[in-house]
């Protein structure tokens, strides 16, 4: 089931038990952090905040803080099933023989179809431009204040769309805009972001780039934002697969740029290709402030609105938080990418704890010498895991999700002489280990078997498992003993 808007969404959680209201007047300064966090700690419920001091419209926060959440957003029973989706789309293989010729013809155009069909539509009158306000006071917004040092009020989960001035194509990402003034916002694009990377071509031409900054809307249209989308897909086309029907978009009223219809709140303006303000500090992902640093001014111009919009908000910080969710649903999601590339990932966890970007534990098929290390330097070089600080491979058969099982494996089998891969390049900009911002070293750890042909001749030691007879006889003698079993636990892996 795809929902059209966040009302639709919001409606729907409140059916299911998985929103609550809070009547009771709360600051946006802080207190709205406070307790948000305190719901994403125990897989609570999302929030709706009806009485903000001072605010004249609710504000709604750990929304998908939620694995249920996130598979009911995307109209799923688990984010799995929206891996298979994706898997089925990029198989694309030569038929074999006449009839799957013919068969796989009629799949590869009903997918072409099914793709079609869930281009945007475009729309001339949207919800989200029921009200224009063109005396712009950002003030008027229940702009959250999330952490006591923040250098300003932000805005956290707007979904901030800009243009390719070459190509025209737009393109959304999630990027925080702090507060600077009351119409002027910090346009926290990092380095290595498209819009970042828009920004240039944009002053390149020496022209301001147009921006729009939609807050609240459907939550897979938010999930599409959010999510590392390869060069070339449109965030639009992406949104309208996950949702299962198209997106309907408008364009803005001042400018070319097109955004999700059924925002709730959108502030439309420009960026100027030079001015920079300093930025931060800022509590962010890492669960550190991230200093302040030059980052482009946002202008806004205009704020269209629905009659009586709803405020989306998020907070940073320190996991488990709602962004650091959202992390282990990408990455769930985006594995069929990844193995379209790398054919020998069996499987991949970036845990919660390395923050997603700085630890990756993949799992391999290892079929030659240096085989981990072909791996470890293809993530170096795919999308958001060039920033992978520590890459962890591992043979097929580790569970990479066990940690306990993966330091095992490291401790045991890697060799820090031998099986250590020392590289150096991009990092993350929000990194702060490394000396110069931007760019420092990365490791790789090999902790996968080793053979003669990798310059192991000791010959690898066998692994202790159990006779599986004995096991079938222990499991048999439990039946007889009630105690024994309930004390006892089940059969052990392996
Ligand atoms: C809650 C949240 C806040 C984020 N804030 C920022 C931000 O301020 N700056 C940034 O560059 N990326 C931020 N991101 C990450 C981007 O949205 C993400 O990398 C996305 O894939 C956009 O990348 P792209 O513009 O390169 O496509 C945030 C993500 C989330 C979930």
């Amino acid at each position: 089931m795809a929902f059209d808007s966040l009302g639709a969404f919001l409606e729907e959680l409140e059916r299911r038990g998985d929103l609550l209201r809070i009547r009771t007047a709360v600051s946006r300064d802080l207190e709205i952090t406070e307790i948000t966090q305190r719901s994403v700690r125990v897989d609570g419920p999302a929030l709706r905040f009806d009485a903000v001091t001072g605010a004249s419209m609710p504000v709604v926060t750990n929304l998908l803080g939620s694995p249920r959440r996130i598979a009911l957003a995307l109209g799923v029973k688990s984010v799995d099933e929206v891996a298979v989706r994706i898997g089925g789309l990029l198989r694309l293989r030569p038929p074999a023989g006449l009839l799957g010729a013919i068969r796989d013809l009629g799949g590869t155009i009903s997918t072409l179809e099914t793709l079609r069909s869930l281009g945007p539509k475009r729309v001339r009158s949207a919800p989200c431009q029921e009200v224009v306000e063109d005396e712009v006071d950002l003030g008027r917004l229940p702009i959250l204040r999330c952490w006591p040092k923040d250098g300003g009020r932000t805005v956290t989960f707007p979904i901030v769309v800009t243009s390719d001035p070459e190509t025209g194509e737009c393109h959304t990402g999630v990027y925080r805009l702090q507060q600077y003034g009351p119409d002027t916002l910090g346009f926290h694009a990092q380095l290595h972001r498209v819009g970042a990377n828009n920004l240039r071509k944009w002053a390149a031409l020496g022209k301001p780039m147009p921006v729009v900054a939609a807050i609240g809307c459907d939550p897979a249209t938010l999930f599409a934002a959010l999510s590392p989308v390869p060069e070339g897909v449109s965030n639009f086309v992406f949104a309208g697969f996950l949702r299962g029907s198209p997106l309907e978009l408008v364009k803005a009223t001042t400018s070319e740029l097109e955004l999700p219809a059924q925002s709730e709140v959108v502030l439309e303006g420009f960026v100027d290709p030079v001015e920079r303000s300093l930025e931060g500090p800022f509590g962010d992902h890492t669960g550190y402030y991230s200093a302040p640093e030059p980052f482009p001014v946002f202008h806004v111009t205009r704020v269209t609105r629905r009659a009586s919009p709803v405020y989306l908000g998020t907070v940073t910080g320190r996991p488990p938080t709602e962004d650091a969710i959202l992390g282990k649903a990408v990455e769930r999601v985006f594995l069929p990418v990844i193995r379209l590339v790398l054919p020998e990932v069996v499987d991949m966890n970036l845990p919660l704890e390395g923050l997603f970007i700085n630890v990756a534990v993949v799992s391999i098929r290892k079929q030659f010498p240096g085989h981990a290390r072909k791996v470890m330097h293809a993530l170096w070089g795919l999308g958001q895991l060039i920033f992978t600080r520590y890459v962890i491979v591992v043979d097929a058969e580790v569970n990479v999700h066990d940690l306990s099982e993966v330091l095992y494996r490291v401790g045991l089998q890697a060799d820090p002489e031998e099986d250590f891969e020392l590289v150096h390049g991009p990092v993350d900009q929000l990194s702060v280990s490394n000396r110069i911002p931007n760019l420092g070293g990365k490791v790789g750890i090999d902790a996968t078997r080793k053979g003669p042909d990798e310059g192991y001749d000791r010959g690898w030691p066998e692994e202790i498992r159990m006779d599986p007879a004995v096991l079938d006889r222990v499991e048999a003698l439990f039946g007889h003993e009630p105690e024994l079993k309930r004390r006892l636990g089940a059969r052990p892996p392996g």
